[in-house]
């Protein structure tokens, strides 16, 4: 038969020798060891499985981040002047954007929602900006990263295609960078 105590006791002194509440309600400490570690390890595994997850749904996010949707007319060349902004939609009629023309040859554009709370950003051509005038975010107009302000991330991008003096809007580009 095995006499081993069914309780080891944190004082490690015998069952007999604890204070009567200790013996009424008795703690294994090896057990009790044994189940926190079990937990932490567990929590360890859960942890880096999420963390794990997060990065492939970034790589994930960046191999799938330009979205094609339909081609749409937004413009016509020779009704913008250099510096000039035009606002429009796209992909839907919901998705409000910015169409800049900062050279005779270059257009950019981008979604018209600050990637912060979502507020319009207004077009500041002069000084290659653009304006969120609900928190003070600044994005740079050439590329839409954010340059200050609470946005981090930049704006979506759209892409363009210019054809025979029209100005196509063809796809949204996501960017977490
Ligand atoms: S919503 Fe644009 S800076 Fe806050």
């Amino acid at each position: 038969m095995n006499n081993e105590p069914l309780h080891r006791f944190p004082d490690g002194r015998s069952e007999a020798e604890q204070p009567k509440w200790r013996q009424d309600f008795p703690i294994d400490v090896e057990a009790d060891e044994y189940g926190a570690r079990r937990d932490f390890t567990k929590f360890m595994v859960l942890t880096s499985f999420a963390f794990a997850f997060g990065q492939f749904w970034i790589v994930l996010q960046s191999l799938f981040r330009v979205k094609k949707t339909e081609e749409k007319q937004i413009a016509m060349v020779d009704d913008m002047k250099v510096g000039q902004a035009k606002t429009f939609h796209y992909p839907t009629d919901r998705d409000p954007c910015l169409l800049i023309r900062q050279t005779a040859e270059t257009f950019v554009a981008y979604s018209n929602q600050c990637t912060h709370l979502m507020c319009p950003v207004r077009p500041d051509v002069k000084n290659d900006r653009l304006h969120c005038p609900c928190h003070e975010g600044y994005f740079e107009a050439s590329t839409g990263r954010p340059l200050a302000g609470p946005p981090r991330r930049p704006l979506p991008k759209i892409q363009l295609r210019i054809a025979d003096g029209i100005v196509y809007a063809t796809a949204v580009e996501l960017r977490t960078s």
